[in-house]
């Protein structure tokens, strides 16, 4: 027998829903917000993540997927020239369609989302999957840090629309790219005599990806940061201002936020504002989401000079955290049960003329007890059942019960497009 491969998961026709319901719920928010959806390919060019991400992110080092071309470029340089990778993340892929379809020439500001999967070679566990899906955003062409509070409290916003609370939302700054080198060096020079007692990651991480110590989780690296004593010290006063307009922003929309100033982020391409939201529900993989600007990676990778910023949740932690939250919900479903030979035939018409209703309605077919009948109407979390019997025919009648309310009641077969219509509007 075939089995999926690690760190991938079948979504069963029980779960779809629940990603129906979030799907739908970001197609409402982000069209409050203006912003169309983009489909970008699944693989992309290897040297696109390199180049965007960074040759020390984590990502490019160990977790990409790679596909090899068929013709190699003979004299190819640059590491992932030769391969396609299997899109690690969105961001890289959305600049590049920007670019390369001129998308900024109508519009000045251009808002996207986005819903689709994603790969990383990661050891698989709890939230933490090879095959995993992002629901995310990004908006090309302003600096304005209303534009950062807008994004901020969009995510926020969903994460309401979703019903999941007890999420906790982090921003810091990181500063523009001037900001970030002296940043980075200061932080080099202030870690070297430290350096030993740093954990292996760390001690790698202190060549490549300086930064990236500040977020380390193990708690001998999290006390000597500490010491360092981090503040937003190093932001140039462009910077500091902005950071500072984002701030105020967020707090007159009264959004409940915490500044982390050990908030780095892994990827090359961030400056300025960061986020990041965190659930203690998720375990050791606690974020749920995150984001923030990436000012030079449009023209970086070709494009004009323009500011920028998104963010991206994970759709599979979403679900953790919200199906510990909410329980299950009951369907727009009609649920028929017949009762007899003559009520299988009426109940064939009875059907037809729901679904000609837009209505959704199922029944099974088999004769099943009025009892199991009534227990598959539970499992699939039908919102009505129909009942139809001999009695029920004599009189032109249905039994409905409202599984909501438990409320059971006899109508006219006639009236239950209209009663069941009516029941969903209110
Ligand atoms: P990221 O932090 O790498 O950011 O990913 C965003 C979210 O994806 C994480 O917070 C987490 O919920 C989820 N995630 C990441 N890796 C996995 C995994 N292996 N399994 C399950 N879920 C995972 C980005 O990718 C940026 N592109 C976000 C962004 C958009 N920044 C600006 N625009």
């Amino acid at each position: 027998m075939f089995r999926k491969t690690p760190g991938t998961k079948d979504i069963l026709p029980d779960e779809v829903s629940c990603w129906q319901e979030i799907e739908e719920a970001t197609r409402n928010i982000f069209s409050l917000y203006n912003y169309r959806e983009i489909r970008t390919p699944i693989i992309e060019e290897a040297a696109l993540f390199n180049r965007s991400l960074g040759e020390s992110a984590e990502i490019v080092q160990k977790q990409m997927f790679l596909i090899k071309k068929d013709k190699p470029r003979p004299c190819a340089q640059e590491r992932g020239k030769d391969a396609y990778a299997l899109r690690p993340e969105g961001t890289a892929s959305i600049v590049r369609a920007y670019i390369e379809n001129n998308l900024g020439k109508a519009a000045g500001l251009i808002k996207v989302y986005y819903i689709g999967p994603m790969f990383r070679a990661e050891r698989p566990q709890k939230g933490r999957l090879r095959q995993f899906h992002h629901l995310g955003c990004e908006v090309l062409g302003s600096q304005a840090p209303n534009l950062d509070v807008e994004v901020i409290t969009l995510a926020d916003n969903l994460l309401k629309a979703y019903e999941i609370d007890g999420y906790k939302i982090t921003i810091n700054s990181l500063g523009c790219a001037k900001d970030k080198q002296e940043f980075t060096r200061d932080l080099r020079k202030n870690l070297t005599d430290k350096l030993p007692k740093l954990c292996a990651d760390c001690q790698e991480r202190f060549k490549g990806n300086v930064l990236r110590i500040l977020d380390c989780k193990n708690e001998g690296c999290i006390e000597l940061v500490k010491g360092l004593n981090i503040r937003q010290g190093h932001l140039c006063p462009e910077c500091k201002g902005h950071f500072d307009k984002v701030s105020a922003g967020l707090g007159s929309l009264k959004i409940d936020y915490a500044v982390n100033p050990y908030l780095v982020r892994g990827l090359d391409y961030y400056t300025r504002t960061v986020f990041e939201i965190i659930h203690n529900d998720l375990g050791a993989q606690n974020a749920l989401g995150a984001g923030g600007r990436y000012d030079n990676l449009v023209h970086d990778l070709g494009g004009p000079d323009l500011g920028a910023i998104g963010f991206a949740f994970g759709v599979e932690r979403l679900l953790l955290v919200r199906s510990q939250e909410s329980g299950v919900r009951s369907k727009k479903l009609v649920y028929l049960i017949t009762l007899g030979e003559e009520a299988k035939k009426e109940g064939l018409k009875i059907l037809d003329s729901l679904r000609k209703a837009q209505i959704s309605s199922d029944t099974d077919y088999e004769d099943k007890s009025l009892k199991g009948a009534m227990r598959r109407a539970n499992d699939l979390a039908a919102r009505f059942v129909v009942i139809i019997g001999e009695d029920e025919i004599k009189k032109g009648a249905v039994t409905l019960k409202d599984m909501a309310s438990g409320e059971q009641k006899e109508i006219k077969q006639e009236e239950l497009v209209n009663y069941v219509t009516h029941s969903y509007l209110r």
